[in-house]
């Protein structure tokens, strides 16, 4: 039976007010821990949604109570039309933000803002140019690296994402952390997590009671101040007193943050993802395509949500690789 009125509602109770929207499954940069080494195979272009049904299938999530949109990848902006994406979502009822790798940022700031943009999530896992260049394979350091200070001088409330890797860039929390003194952005550190592809390994991974830890050596009790997080948060949020920015852990691994959820995922090719780790997907372009109503698919998916990371509800089942295969490669999910 279909309930008409909350079809975003899971069976634990849960409201889906944030669709992350994939918008390529391409990057300009090729980050090991989200892009397998041997590329992804990608979907013909006749099975990734056209902007007008991005449009459609948004508007239906937010005729059901969607709130809030972002925008992802791949890298979001190296699709062609993404003008055009943004001015019809713009005419939408949500906060419109976007995730980003932030190289060509720097060509897009009129049209952010002239569609209501003001949050931008930005991808960088190292302050060293070098190990910038290890772990993207790209040359991007100084691109990256003033755009971010380009959007905050523009008004932009930044976020910045580092995915932090056993010896690799653990050493660069105090630095990311000085970054915050007199630049107000979030940097948010994120537990590694696996995906298809993704060669995952807890050892690699440092864990949020380790950035701690290393927070904990490096300032006082009194210095370290634990924010209020917003209601349906991934991080946690920290500020160091007198400090303009703030810091943050994405701990989805140690300490996941399923209950108070919100956030359903629609890939570039139209599937419905009910969980960033589910290993079933439910085709809305398709029954679009066929002219059918995509509510009831919609209803269907999310009932049928885990309440823990798509079911791998311990670490045991977490560590189990032919589970992670059931899933895309990041790439391909947006995040
Ligand atoms: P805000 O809207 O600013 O809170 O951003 P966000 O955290 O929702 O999105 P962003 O694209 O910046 O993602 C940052 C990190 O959080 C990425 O590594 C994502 O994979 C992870 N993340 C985002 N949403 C979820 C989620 O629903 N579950 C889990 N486990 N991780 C998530
Ligand atoms: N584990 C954790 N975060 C990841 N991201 C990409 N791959 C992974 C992973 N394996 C992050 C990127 C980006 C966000 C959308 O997802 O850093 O900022
Ligand atoms: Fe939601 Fe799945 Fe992320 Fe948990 S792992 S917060 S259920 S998307």
């Amino acid at each position: 039976m279909t309930n008409e009125k909350n079809i975003l509602q899971d069976s634990h109770g849960r409201d889906h007010g944030y669709l992350r929207i994939s918008l390529i499954e391409r990057c300009n940069l090729r980050c090991t821990y989200c892009m397998p080494e041997e590329g992804v195979q990608l979907s013909p272009k006749s099975h990734l949604m056209t902007y007008e049904e991005i449009y459609e299938i948004a508007k239906t999530f937010v005729n059901h109570g969607v709130t809030k949109i972002r925008l992802t990848g791949g890298e979001p902006l190296i699709r062609k039309d993404i003008p055009v994406i943004l001015e019809k979502l713009a005419t939408l009822p949500v906060e419109l933000s976007i995730t980003s790798n932030a190289v060509i940022i720097d060509k897009f700031i009129d049209i952010l803002k002239a569609n209501g943009v003001k949050k931008i999530n930005v991808s960088l896992d190292s302050l060293d140019a070098a190990k910038f260049k290890h772990i993207t394979r790209r040359h991007e350091f100084e691109k990256v690296y003033n755009n971010i200070l380009l959007l905050e001088k523009e008004g932009f409330t930044v976020k910045v994402n580092a995915v932090l890797m056993k010896g690799f860039n653990e050493n660069e929390i105090i630095d990311f952390i000085h970054f915050t003194k007199d630049l107000p952005i979030s940097v948010r550190f994120i537990e590694f997590m696996p995906f298809d592809g993704n060669k995952w390994d807890m050892s690699k991974m440092v864990s949020y009671a380790e950035i701690m830890n290393y927070v904990n050596t490096s300032f006082t009790k009194d210095q370290i101040v634990r924010l209020q997080d917003a209601p349906n948060d991934t991080s946690k949020n920290y500020k160091i007193e007198g400090y303009k920015g703030s810091f943050a852990i994405i701990s989805s691994v140690t300490n996941p943050f399923c209950d108070s959820c919100n956030r359903l995922r629609l890939t570039a090719n139209g599937q419905l993802k009910n969980c960033l780790f589910s290993s079933t997907e439910s085709d809305l372009l398709t029954t679009l395509r066929t002219g059918n109503t995509i509510e009831p698919v919609i209803q269907k998916a999310v009932q049928a949500k885990f309440k823990i990371r798509g079911g791998m509800d311990t670490l045991e089942k977490l560590q189990q690789p032919k589970l992670h295969n059931n899933n895309r490669s990041m790439i391909t999910i947006g995040g």
